[in-house]
């Protein structure tokens, strides 16, 4: 039974346990949940249990189940349902701190593990852009990671996101390395000059920037964020079912490990899930590179889920390398180019 069914199962009725979302985030001290709206009314009784069974939490805030996202800044509605009324906390994440305001500004804890698979590809000497960059989570932690790296240039639309992203460049002491922009990336891109990789963390719309990204003729590398559906998993709202990151591994090439678990013609089988999970996003971002510039090569480097967003449905990332010609050997990368 998870934390939260635990410490609600003697506060609320067996038909409201039935509406209760396990999973919740711990951003700082603040605990994060999803609240059902037949729930609502019952907001304070599930704050106080809550806080009995997350001691450290100082405030502990909801979000409705079914509620909207603002659709440029990525923010939720939230509700305060126990502590003091505040939703700026201090989150320590890979040896970083991020001040953040869960109200105003993206923040998600969940995207950790992406942050620092991303950051352990930038290699020295590379211009980064992070075009969709929050507080600064991952250009913060790409300079830590390769304090090498010439600069990363950081955008944000959002002016608390901005405010947030420049308190934690200092905060992080890497001022040198990080350069805060507030604007719209499309706008920004062109003025930056010489990029090496760009990173498109905003999987809704992306799409709609590849090709500008593609426009500049230095990019070798793009970390291309968007969205999928399948018909592989269970559509657990709150995790990645075990099938569909199974096929998600044997679509990123490990055919033989899977292989040997299942014998190959199961191992085919989930291959075929994983491709399906995968073609809509990379045909999409095909189309639009190709649509660009005809010439230039393109490689899937890698190729992941990153996290499940809803039933069937997930933000997926896929790594492309470029290859133009003139560009230096090293550049791009060594891959099955096409
Ligand atoms: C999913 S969040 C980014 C998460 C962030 N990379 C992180 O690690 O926390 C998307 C961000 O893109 C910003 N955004 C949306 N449209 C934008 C645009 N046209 N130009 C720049 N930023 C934009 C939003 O304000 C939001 O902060």
């Amino acid at each position: 039974m998870s934390l939260i069914k635990r410490a609600l199962r003697e506060v609320l009725t067996d038909e409201e346990m039935q509406k209760l979302v396990r999973s919740y985030d711990m951003i700082g001290d603040v605990l994060l949940v999803k609240l059902h709206p037949d729930l609502r009314k019952r907001k304070s009784e599930i704050g106080h249990a809550l806080k009995k069974a997350f001691p450290h939490a100082r405030v502990i805030a909801a979000v409705p189940l079914f509620g909207r996202t603002h659709d440029t800044f990525r923010t939720r509605d939230l509700d305060i349902i126990f502590g003091e009324e505040r939703t700026e906390t201090i989150h320590k994440e890979s040896g970083c701190v991020f001040k953040v305001d869960i109200r105003n500004a993206f923040f998600s804890p969940r995207l950790a593990y992406e942050r620092m698979r991303v950051a352990r590809k930038v290699r020295e000497g590379e211009t980064v852009v992070n075009m969709f960059a929050g507080v600064g989570c991952f250009s913060i932690i790409i300079a830590k990671v390769q304090p090498n790296v010439r600069k990363i240039y950081s955008i944000d639309i959002n002016p608390v996101a901005y405010h947030y992203m420049c308190e934690n460049i200092r905060l992080n002491n890497v001022e040198d390395r990080v350069v805060p922009i507030l604007g719209d990336a499309r706008d920004v891109l062109k003025d930056i000059g010489e990029i090496s990789r760009v990173l498109m963390p905003l999987p809704d719309k992306a799409h709609e920037f590849l090709a500008d990204v593609v426009k500049l003729p230095d990019v070798n590398a793009i970390h291309y964020y968007d969205v999928a559906f399948s018909s592989v998993g269970r559509g657990a709202p709150d995790g990645v079912s075990d099938r569909v990151q199974d096929a998600v591994k044997c679509a990123s090439g490990l055919m033989e490990a899977a292989g040997k678990v299942g014998g190959e013609e199961r191992a085919d089988r989930r291959k075929k899930g994983g491709y399906e999970l995968f073609r809509e996003p990379y045909k999409r971002a095909m189309s639009i590179i190709r649509a660009e510039d005809m010439s230039v090569s393109v490689c899937v480097e890698e190729m992941r889920v990153v996290r499940s967003v809803g039933p069937r449905k997930y933000h997926v990332v896929i790594d492309f390398r470029l290859k133009r010609e003139g560009m230096i050997e090293g550049e791009g990368d060594e891959g099955d180019f096409a």
